[in-house]
């Protein structure tokens, strides 16, 4: 048993309560998920209810209530921030609000551009921001942010996403440089994963096949395949891992088979 948790039933059998309780909250790991409601945030937040943390998660339109030890609050990163919900200290923060646009160049005009860096790019910083001074209480604290496998491989009509996911690819070395030793910042880099926001890329039989058919391992990602891995660089067990763009998409950016 770690030795914290020795001195905190020690102060218990003293009757200290007050002082136990402090240190409880000085141990127990808090994490922030914006964006917990759907996808990728809702199987990492579903994931790390498994554990003894306490997790405050984010929902925009979908209203999501909440329950046992995650406590959901809604917040839109594009209009003013209030995060007066957060803990002094914070372990853990994942940005997972993303679009995928796909259209032609020619089709595109600077406002689309403008409009997805303000949603995947400048959400993100804000939101760093604001949580740096409760990042910076935590012994190991981690920040997941999320690009694209769009980025490392060109593929058609990706110019839009792209051009965010490879401010979010520089933003992750920068902020790691920046923060180390007390930060680590990493970023996963997914292909095409099955949740809300590409189904419209996956809303029939022969598009599902198809996709599947164009990863080297012959299957569309899944949102659990995704949050297992920001969950790991959540925790201590990465705790020697940062400034890395961690590629989890079924081989498409490496292998050609
Ligand atoms: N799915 C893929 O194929 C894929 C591939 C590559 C990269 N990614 C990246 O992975 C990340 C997670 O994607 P996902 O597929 O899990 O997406 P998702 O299912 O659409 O979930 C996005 C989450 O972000 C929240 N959100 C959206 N707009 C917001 C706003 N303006 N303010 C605050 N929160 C907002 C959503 O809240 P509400 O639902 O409550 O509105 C939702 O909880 C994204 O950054 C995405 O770009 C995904």
């Amino acid at each position: 048993m770690p030795p914290r948790f020795l001195e905190y039933f020690f102060l218990v059998e003293q009757n200290s309560e007050q002082v136990a309780h402090e240190l409880v909250s000085e141990i127990m790991k808090n994490y922030l998920i914006i964006g917990a409601s759907s996808g990728i945030g809702e199987a990492l937040t579903a994931e790390l209810a498994k554990f003894d943390y306490r997790i405050y998660g984010t929902y925009n339109s979908t209203e999501t209530e909440s329950h046992g030890n995650i406590h959901y609050h809604h917040l839109d990163v594009t209009g003013d921030l209030n995060l007066d919900f957060l803990p002094e200290k914070l372990d853990g923060l994942v940005y997972c609000p993303g679009a995928i646009n796909l259209r032609p160049f020619k089709r595109l005009k600077p406002q689309d551009f403008l409009d997805d860096m303000n949603l995947q790019v400048i959400g993100a910083i804000k939101i760093i921001q604001a949580a740096l001074p409760a990042l910076k209480k935590s012994e190991n604290a981690s920040i997941v942010l999320f690009s694209t496998v769009a980025v490392q491989s060109g593929f058609n009509f990706h110019s839009q996403v792209s051009v965010s996911k490879g401010a979010i690819e520089g933003l992750t070395k920068a902020l790691a440089a920046e923060f180390s030793p007390t930060i680590r910042v990493n970023a996963i880099a997914p292909s095409l994963t099955d949740t809300p926001l590409s189904a419209n890329l996956l809303n029939t039989d022969q598009k599902r096949e198809a996709n599947a058919n164009r990863h080297p391992l012959k299957r569309i990602g899944n949102a659990e395949d995704i949050a297992s891995t920001a969950a790991f660089l959540l925790s201590d067990k990465a705790s020697w891992i940062s400034g890395q763009i961690i590629h989890v998409d079924g081989g498409m950016s490496t292998l050609k088979v």
